[in-house]
């Protein structure tokens, strides 16, 4: 592990960090010094410097401490959303249009499984692979023909070259180091393979009281605490080109989800954010408050006790050329 160039710079607009190659160090010393400045002073935290070593340092102290903690990976595999039909359906269309031949998909970033599973009804063998070992342990194992990895995406060599038909990536792709990732993705797609990148943006509750409440905590409250990827998420990936010729987007889908008030804690409990700020102010139960308020707003302004949640899709879609 090679530490080129570390230094750490606190200045009164925020906090800078430079690093050209990042490492578990680093991002220890990040996480420190993250807390500290919470602590001390809120305001002096930018974490979205412009500086792209910052990022550099950002996106893999994101992708190392993300998705690791035990309670918010447990909340992860039983709150998220799961994804729709429809959206497997647009995935298999896409894959025949290059006559795939369904035999392998690999699923990156694949969490506790949701994106993972669904494709095991159409291809003969599917891998979930994941960095958080947390995140694997929680997978649901209930397909004969799937298997999980713990790895990082941007270093598949588990898997051989010119054998996947399709990788797909939910709702992770802004966490990797994208040049290292596509690099891996071209080794391993078949001519004529398929790459798909989907996710959810941010969402809708009805009715409008209980969307009051969980925006301003969304925005106001944690809003500091969001991860700079996050970001890139609301903006439904608008960002991002994907190296494949003739690639498209598809923002046709939805996800609508009717559910208990304590269903949606439980999805409250799996955001970064909540578990960023739990760990920056120990003695506050913001989950409790959260859950308070919805009560308040829900039973005594409107008198209803179910939430209606609807995410809008987005999916980004690419073939590899047939002839290479
Ligand atoms: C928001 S979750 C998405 C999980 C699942 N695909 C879904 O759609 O619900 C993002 C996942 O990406 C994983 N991740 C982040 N950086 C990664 C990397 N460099 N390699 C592999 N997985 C990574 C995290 O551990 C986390 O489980």
């Amino acid at each position: 592990m090679s530490l080129l160039k570390y230094e750490t710079e606190l200045t009164g607009q925020g906090a800078k960090i430079y690093g050209s190659e990042c490492s578990q160090v680093i991002c220890d010393i990040f996480d420190m010094i993250v807390r500290g400045l919470r602590k001390v002073a809120p305001v002096l935290l930018n974490i979205s410097s412009t500086s792209q070593s910052c990022n550099l340092v950002m996106s893999r102290y994101c992708t190392t401490n993300l998705f690791t903690d035990q309670k918010q990976t447990q909340f992860y595999a039983k709150f998220r959303p799961h994804y729709t039909s429809e959206i497997y359906n647009t995935i298999v269309e896409f894959c025949k249009e290059s006559h795939s031949d369904f035999d392998l998909a690999v699923d990156v970033g694949c969490g506790s499984g949701q994106s993972t599973i669904p494709l095991t009804e159409y291809f003969k063998k599917v891998i979930g692979v994941d960095v958080s070992e947390n995140q694997i342990a929680n997978a649901a194992q209930n397909a004969e023909n799937v298997t999980f990895k713990v790895s990082h995406a941007e270093n598949l060599d588990f898997i051989q070259s010119n054998t996947v038909d399709l990788v797909t990536v939910a709702q992770a792709l802004h966490w990797l180091d994208l040049e290292k990732f596509f690099s891996e993705v071209f080794r391993l797609l078949k001519p004529g393979g398929s790459f798909v990148t989907y996710g959810y943006g941010l969402f809708k509750l009805e009715p409008e009281a209980a969307d009051n409440v969980v925006q301003h905590f969304y925005g106001n409250v944690l809003g500091n605490y969001w991860p700079e990827g996050r970001k890139i998420v609301e903006e439904k990936y608008m960002s991002i080109t994907l190296p494949f010729p003739g690639w498209r987007r598809n923002d046709s889908l939805a996800i609508v989800k009717e559910c208990t008030i304590d269903e949606f804690i439980g999805y409250m409990g799996s955001w970064s954010a909540l578990n960023e700020y739990a760990k920056a102010n120990p003695d506050i139960n913001l989950l409790d408050i959260v859950r308070e308020r919805l009560e308040t707003s829900l039973i005594s302004q409107t008198n209803q006790k179910a939430i209606k949640v609807t995410w809008p899709v987005f999916m980004l879609m690419g073939h590899t050329p047939i002839s290479r």
